[in-house]
């Protein structure tokens, strides 16, 4: 049986919804944060070039594989590799796309109650009372409820098609999220802290510069690109024959980028404004902001803006998440999307809540010390992408048919051409290399 493929209809269609995909939580609440504890402007500088260097150029690999293949990631994988070696990427794609999304869901989720939280409003509350509040909110069931909405939400996108769906909303939400990021910056440039925390994100500090701080970003860029398992291969096999790929990646890395500059000048204005020290990830969004919005003025809007577009950021990234196992099967099942999608749900909805039960005070859901939430985190970051980052640039690098690959990375020739040799040297051996050192001192040491 031959699927009537979907694919993204215009070019911006493309560029929101690769974009969705990669500006995500990863962007808002935590690149801000360790670019400023890593240098500010010296992190800048080095995640700057290795977005260039290494991440724009697996996303085009990915991109290359998908488009010819014209299939879900393993289907690609058996399109344009020989021997099944290589289908061990398709696997990888399929289970960490699952596992990532079944944590990433719990946060999405907390996320929604947020919102609601926000139209409530935070004020009188203090630091105390919102960690007290949050902590209830953890431990009760209530997350369970709102990670499953928030996959609800994600499937009923999914399957609504690639173009209906995914393109379409990615290209309402995606808008929307940089205006509500625009206007919490402007509003923050008018705060007392502002200053302060320009230093803390952009004051280059070169004394921070060490070994550790360029595998922070390398990290961070993988998570923050979406590259290393597949997603961008199965995105890739809807963009249509005339896109040109390079040009596709680089608007999608600055996009990245510039959202998360964004939102470091949107967030830590207000934080420094009441002298609070910047904390990291979770703590930073879901208590100290509600505690500074509890005290601004306007606070109670800005607090509805702010959930808001952390959950479209969110929801954009899990469809492309979501989408991954749901073209796998249909294309290699034969089962309908809608069915596809049902089963995803199942699935990831399951795990989702064990990683929700997970971060309950005493939970035994625990594996290697950590709870099933962080180790499926870790798992998918420290060994999933830089696995699938190696090989598919080993595979793009060494072993893709050359004609294919020069067809597909310039449009036969087209676009990009000048820039091919360059681009096939970072693929073969920078790279490889520089994700092998990554993977190795950060699991060995
Ligand atoms: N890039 C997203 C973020 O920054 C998360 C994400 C979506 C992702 N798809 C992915 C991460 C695939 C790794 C692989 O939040």
């Amino acid at each position: 049986m031959e699927n009537k493929r979907g694919s993204f209809g215009s070019k911006f269609g493309v560029v929101a919804a690769v974009a969705g995909s990669a500006v995500g939580l990863g962007n808002i609440w935590r690149f801000p944060y360790i670019a400023g504890e890593n240098g500010g402007a010296v992190f800048i500088i080095v995640y700057l070039l290795i977005c260039l260097l290494i991440a724009i150029p697996v996303m085009i690999s990915e991109f290359a594989i998908g488009r010819h293949g014209r299939k879900n990631v393993m289907g690609s994988m058996r399109q344009v590799a020989k021997g099944k070696m290589w289908l061990s990427l398709g696997y990888l794609g399929v289970f960490a796309a699952v596992l990532i999304l079944s944590f990433y869901s719990v946060i999405a989720g907390w996320t929604l109650n947020f919102i609601v939280e926000s139209v409530k409003g935070f004020s009188g509350m203090d630091v105390t009372a919102l960690t007290a509040n949050f902590n209830g909110f953890v431990n009760s069931n209530e997350p369970i409820v709102w990670t499953l909405l928030f996959l609800a939400l994600t499937a009923v996108i999914v399957l609504c098609g690639v173009e209906k769906g995914i393109e379409r909303s990615s290209k309402i939400m995606m808008p929307m999220l940089v205006l509500m990021l625009l206007g919490m910056s402007i509003y923050s440039l008018f705060l007392p802290g502002f200053g302060e925390a320009f230093r803390f994100l952009f004051k280059p500090d070169f004394s921070k510069m060490t070994w550790d701080v360029v595998l922070q970003a390398l990290g961070q860029s993988f998570f923050s690109m979406s590259v290393g398992m597949g997603t961008m291969i199965t995105y890739g096999s809807y963009i249509k024959d005339k896109e040109n790929l390079y040009g596709v990646g680089a608007t999608v890395a600055l996009s990245d980028v510039l959202i998360a500059f964004l939102a470091g000048v949107a967030i830590f204005p207000a934080v420094f404004t009441f002298g609070i020290a910047p904390t990291s990830g979770s703590e930073l969004v879901f208590l100290t902001l509600p505690s500074v919005f509890s005290q601004i003025p306007a606070g109670q809007l800005l607090s509805f803006v702010f959930f808001v577009l952390l959950f479209f950021a969110a929801i954009t990234s899990a469809i492309s998440l979501l989408e991954v196992p749901v073209a796998y099967l249909t294309e290699e099942f034969n089962i309908k999307r809608k069915r596809a999608v049902v089963m995803g749900f199942v699935v990831i909805g399951a795990l989702s809540v064990f990683c929700t039960l997970s971060l309950q005070d005493g939970s035994s859901l625990v594996v290697g010390g950590d709870s099933l939430f962080d180790f499926f985190d870790k798992f998918t970051s420290n060994i999933m992408l830089p696995v699938g980052g190696i090989l598919v640039s080993v595979f793009v690098g060494w072993f893709m048919d050359k004609k294919l690959r020069y067809d597909q990375f310039t449009n036969q020739g087209q676009c990009a051409v000048k820039l091919y040799k360059f681009l096939v040297f970072l693929v073969k051996f920078v790279v490889p290399v520089a994700i092998s050192i990554l993977f190795i001192s950060k699991n060995l040491f």
